[in-house]
């Protein structure tokens, strides 16, 4: 079969499953609202996962504390769910939720706050039946209309690309979504070549250090089997297009790279019976991890390992030290609350249990052929970033919000630069209240060593009703924010940004 035959089959594969009948099952939605409003009110925090108020916000002016680096100037867009309830349904999974993108824009005058809804396809036809029609990754939906494949349900509700003067949401299924960088009006999705249209462009891409764009797309996801694996050029043309298959069905939400080479590590699952995609997948804990390393000059060869079960959403970075590629990544140690994290807040309940998340070191022996997990001890690290630049362990920090001592929320409520290597950590912490989101890493313009460079991470604060954005220089975190942005209201919690200077 050749390779174009072999995506047109497999994404064929992706619109029967989109259809299947098992996707369409209903359940008592609207007693899942009236929950999570109770919920809601005894546990202000919960807000994070409150449907958004409004279609957009702004542009407006933020409230700046402290001032804003004199050289930074640009935009820190934001992606992540907004909307979760229409005419009393209410989503149960925190990824089932309309993207909102928002635009917060720095510079020398002060902090600008703007968003919209993503205008998705699926968003448009919901607006206009005034309830969920389309059904959804996470939630059954009651009485959901046929669509024709995974780019109906597109939420675009996860990421931002930014690639030139071209700005893109992104969603793990379903193609990227073009914005308008100005006003973020939805110039709608983007196909890099006509027969790929509509296929799976994930959330994570990577960019190598000649700017071109490296990502994969899930085709197990949809029904099909194996993966995608997209390069793009650093003007948004297409490069290269691959297909990595192995018999095992395998989840992957991001991916690493090294110097010369792609790692996907796919936690195998099982699918159930019945219900949306994340209600019937079954993380398979007894069985291992298959673990591709794709030589960026050889996508058709690639050498497959295992490695014992580990369920990870989000790797930080990749090394090569000799015939060794050290990866690291935040695994979760709950595979069954893996699958929808934050499922208690969505229903307006307080957690029982946590899905405890570490920061661990995957270690590929290419000469020996054997691959393993270290742990480092350093927990609560979701939503990793760091400076691309760093070459070596040694030189890498990972940034992420951890948790350190009260605080309000199951939430971090602070940003932590992490030293693996010298098993090191700087700390800010925001306080109590405030539940610290990504802190997307900016290089200071002219610097050449790893590390030199700002946080910028959003907070969300509950208490006073406010959501912002933080300023730090990474290399002194513990001094605290240089500035803080806010506005005089809130919207729910997202996932993922990504900076883009002004031209
Ligand atoms: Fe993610």
């Amino acid at each position: 079969m050749n390779r174009r035959r072999f995506l047109l089959n497999a994404l064929a594969g992706a619109s029967a499953l989109a259809l299947a009948p098992s996707l369409l099952r209903a359940r008592s939605l609207p007693s899942i609202a009236e929950a999570f409003a109770s919920g809601l009110e005894a546990n202000p925090w919960m807000a994070g996962w409150k449907s958004v108020a409004a279609e957009s916000f702004g542009p407006g002016p933020a409230t700046v504390e402290g001032r804003i680096p004199a050289e930074l100037a640009g935009t820190l867009y934001r992606n992540g769910p907004a909307l979760y309830e229409r005419a009393g349904q209410r989503y149960e999974h925190w990824f089932d939720g309309d993207g909102m993108l928002h635009a917060w824009r720095l510079d020398q005058s002060g902090v600008s706050h703007q968003a919209r809804m993503v205008a998705t396809a699926k968003y448009r036809r919901e607006q206009r039946a005034g309830r969920f029609v389309v059904p959804a990754a996470g939630t059954a939906i009651e009485g959901a209309e046929a669509i024709r494949n995974n780019d109906d349900m597109n939420t675009a509700n996860t990421s931002v690309l930014c690639l030139g003067d071209r700005v893109f949401a992104l969603w793990e299924a379903g193609s990227a979504i073009e914005l308008s960088p100005e006003d973020l009006a939805t110039l709608g999705p983007v196909t890099w070549r006509d027969e790929l249209a509509a296929a799976p462009f994930s959330a994570h891409p990577l960019r190598d250090r000649d700017g071109s764009i490296w990502n994969f797309g899930s085709l197990d996801m949809l029904g099909g089997k194996g993966l995608l694996i997209w390069h793009l050029d650093s003007d948004g043309s297409l490069k290269e297009v691959a297909t990595l298959t192995d018999g095992q069905p395998g989840y992957l939400h991001s991916f690493a790279m090294s110097e010369r080479h792609l790692v996907f590590v796919l936690t195998p699952y099982r699918m159930r019976e019945g219900k949306a995609f994340f209600e019937r997948l079954r993380f398979a804990a007894d069985l291992p991890c298959r673990v591709a390393v794709v030589a960026k000059d050889a996508l058709a060869a690639p050498r497959w390992f295992d490695v014992d079960f580990g369920m990870v959403y989000h790797f930080a970075d990749a090394f090569e030290q000799g015939r060794e590629i050290v990866v690291r990544a935040s695994r979760h140690g709950n595979p069954v609350a893996a699958r929808s994290p934050f499922a208690a807040a969505m229903r307006g309940e307080v957690a029982a249990e946590e899905d405890p998340v570490e920061l661990v070191e995957l270690r590929i022996d290419l000469a020996g052929g054997s691959v393993r997990w270290d742990e480092t001890g350093i927990r609560g690290t979701e939503f990793p970033t760091v400076d691309a630049r760093a070459t070596r362990p040694r030189q890498s920090r990972i940034y992420a919000p951890v948790r350190q001592g009260r605080a309000l929320a199951p939430y971090p409520n602070a940003i932590a630069s992490i030293d693996v290597h010298r098993g090191r950590m700087n700390v800010h912490r925001y306080g109590d209240e405030i539940m610290a989101e990504e802190h997307v890493f900016v290089a200071k313009p002219g610097s050449h060593r790893a590390g030199q460079g700002w946080l910028l991470g959003t907070l969300f604060d509950p208490v006073r009703g406010r959501s912002g954005l933080a300023v730090l220089d990474a290399e002194h975190l513990d001094a605290g924010p240089l500035a803080s942005a806010w506005l005089p209201f809130m919207f729910p919690l997202g996932f993922h940004g990504a900076f883009r200077w002004d031209a």
